[in-house]
């Protein structure tokens, strides 16, 4: 793979900057190179990818090959001559519409697509182009601090969209595509991107159609992959198998998309961009950390994939499993995708296997609270009576290597809770011989420091220190310093998908998952997966709306931890 640098640009350009994009990506500038000869222009794109490398929009990464850079004044053509296709697969669906077309106008809006590009929706409903074009134009929306034009820039927007019907399993219907993709790539060099967003059943039929019949000649494919990556440890490497049957792995890009979260991006930043915290980041002095995931809402709408997953896999193994993993690694070696990616999975592979001890499961019943009636999560009509799938659950997990031993990790995750959230909180140890505990009383719990990361809502990091209540006497509180982005950053947040997105077309891999990391996510999982099933573990039941079971409880209590969450300072 090679990346065009400014210090391979040939001698003979002439060259400007410009700084058209430093209020949204601090730092980068426009490259604008002037063609001696020809009085031609071309933009080096001012983009960055999530680790910061410049980012050639018109892709001077090739998959599997070197790109040789180019000489004198062809460079200009041959950027220009290069085209992006993104095929939505599963267009019709839930995904496409909510998040995947969203994500991509918000990246036009912003002048992140190469300039030469066109995207398809592909799936089996019959639908023109004006009818992809009506459905998605509802979802799209303007970021609120760049009102103007919007309209114009949506009409251009959903001018370069189009729609193929076609069976997911047919060659033939790949092969109509791929002469639509041709006709709008008029000769230019192609680099095809594939979004999987349809259920995983039928992922490798649409791996094998699209690879043989819709594949670039020329420029690169890639696929991106939605979640779930199996059921566990067999079926994901079955999954696996058949996908490369088709494709290397450098093609595929698995997706999870909270490593696309602004927050998570940030992780590795706090803790190697600071001197303050990585000397802390040990067994020394964190005494446990958790990994927290709620929403206030069921499984309304997807009970039928939900219940063949259940929220250990829809969000502790892959979601949660993430951000520990990136909590937890050492020091990469530099910001590349393998070397970051190596440090996670040496992460997974010295965790313990989950045991059914150390896990508490829920499910949520009916409530009816202030007049107005909430499902049981078996009241889904998609949902077969008498499920026992969790819709909650608590885990305890340990990484037994020099840095962790010992520290519980406790990841809770549940739907239909009290409030919409996702957090890691690290909780400290008690400061030693502590001059000021008298002023505590006897809950020592209330005198550590405790550092919150929150994800989502209201993305913020935060410190709870002790401090002195200001007055004669000396009285000590708790106080936060706070770091909250809407007030630091009032700029809105991009979507993870936008994120993702933007770093696959760049072939930017590492937030991506790497098929080593998903063994050896689901080998941690698995066993405890297939306990409860075969023992047929009936899960605690939780009214909707509340704070979950009680079990959740007494599992933090057996590790000496208290859910920081549902503290009274929380
Ligand atoms: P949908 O169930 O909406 O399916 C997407 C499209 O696939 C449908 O519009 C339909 O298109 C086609 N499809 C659905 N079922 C079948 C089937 N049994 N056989 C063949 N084609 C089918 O999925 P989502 O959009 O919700 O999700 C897409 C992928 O993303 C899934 O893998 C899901 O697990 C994952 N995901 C979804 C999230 C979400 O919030 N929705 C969040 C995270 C991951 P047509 O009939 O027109 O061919
Ligand atoms: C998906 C899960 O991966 O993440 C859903 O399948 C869940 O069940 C969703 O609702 C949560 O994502 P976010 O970004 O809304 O927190």
């Amino acid at each position: 793979m090679t990346i065009l640098r400014f210090h391979q640009l040939p001698s003979s350009l002439s060259i400007a900057f410009s700084s058209r994009h430093e209020r949204s990506f601090s730092g980068s500038s426009e490259l604008v190179a002037l063609t001696p000869r020809r009085n031609q222009c071309w933009r080096y794109s001012p983009l960055k990818s999530s680790n910061g490398s410049p980012l050639a929009g018109a892709s001077w990464k090739d998959d599997g090959k070197e790109m040789p850079v180019p000489k004198g004044p062809d460079i200009g053509s041959q950027l220009t001559e290069n085209t992006v296709s993104i095929t939505v697969v599963g267009a019709s669906g839930d995904l496409a519409k909510k998040k995947i077309f969203p994500a991509l106008f918000a990246l036009y809006y912003e002048d992140y697509l190469p300039q030469h590009f066109t995207v398809f929706g592909y799936a089996r409903s019959k639908l023109t182009d004006d009818e992809l074009r009506d459905t998605i134009s509802k979802t799209l929306t303007c970021r609120v601090d760049k009102r103007e034009n919007c309209s114009d820039k949506m009409e251009q927007f959903l001018q370069r969209c189009f729609y193929h019907s076609g069976q997911y399993g047919s060659e033939v219907d790949f092969c109509e595509l791929d002469n639509k993709l041709k006709e709008k790539e008029e000769g230019k060099t192609a680099n095809r991107l594939f979004y999987l967003s349809i259920p995983p059943n039928i992922f490798v039929d649409v791996v094998r159609g699209a690879s043989r019949s819709a594949s670039s000649l020329k420029g690169w494919t890639r696929f991106i992959v939605e979640k779930p990556f199996g059921r566990d440890s067999e079926s994901s490497s079955e999954l696996t198998r058949c996908l490369k049957m088709y494709l290397t792995e450098e093609q595929i890009f698995r997706i999870d998309h909270y490593l696309g979260k602004e927050l998570v991006e940030n992780l590795s930043v706090l803790r190697f961009a600071n001197l303050v915290f990585e000397p802390l980041w040990s067994r020394n002095y964190i005494r446990n950390v958790q990994l927290i995931f709620s929403e206030d809402f069921g499984t309304e709408g997807r009970g039928g994939y939900f219940d063949h997953y259940g929220i250990i896999r829809d969000i502790m193994q892959n979601h949660l499993l993430q951000i520990l993993a990136l909590f937890a690694m050492e020091t990469p070696v530099s910001l590349d995708a393998e070397d970051i990616r190596n440090e996670k999975v040496k992460v997974l592979r010295s965790m313990r296997v989950l045991k059914l001890d150390d896990v508490v499961v829920g499910q949520y019943k009916g409530h009816t609270k202030g007049g107005k009636s909430f499902p049981a999560y078996t009241d889904d009509p998609t949902v077969p009576k008498g499920s026992l799938t969790p819709t909650f659950a608590a885990a305890a997990l340990f990484i037994d290597n020099a840095r962790w031993d010992g520290v519980p990790f406790l990841m809770k995750a549940g739907k239909a809770l009290h409030r919409r959230g996702a957090e890691i909180r690290v909780q400290f140890r008690h400061v030693p011989g502590n001059l000021y505990k008298r002023k505590f009383g006897t809950d020592l719990d209330k005198a550590t420091n405790e550092l919150v990361i929150r994800v989502q809502p209201n993305e913020a990091i935060y410190l709870k220190i002790n401090n002195k209540v200001p007055g004669l006497s000396m009285r000590l509180d708790s106080s936060n310093l706070n770091l909250l982005y809407s007030e630091r950053y009032p700029r809105e947040i991009p979507d993870a998908y936008e994120r993702l997105l933007l770093d696959a077309i760049e072939g930017e891999r590492r937030l991506f998952i790497r098929s080593d990391e998903l063994d050896a996510a689901w080998a941690i999982f698995s066993p405890l997966l297939r306990e409860l099933e075969e023992k047929k573990v009936v899960p605690e039941l939780y009214p909707y709306g509340s704070r979950g079971p009680v079990g959740a409880h007494y599992l933090a209590a057996k590790y000496n931890v208290r859910w920081g969450d549902l503290s009274d300072s929380s």
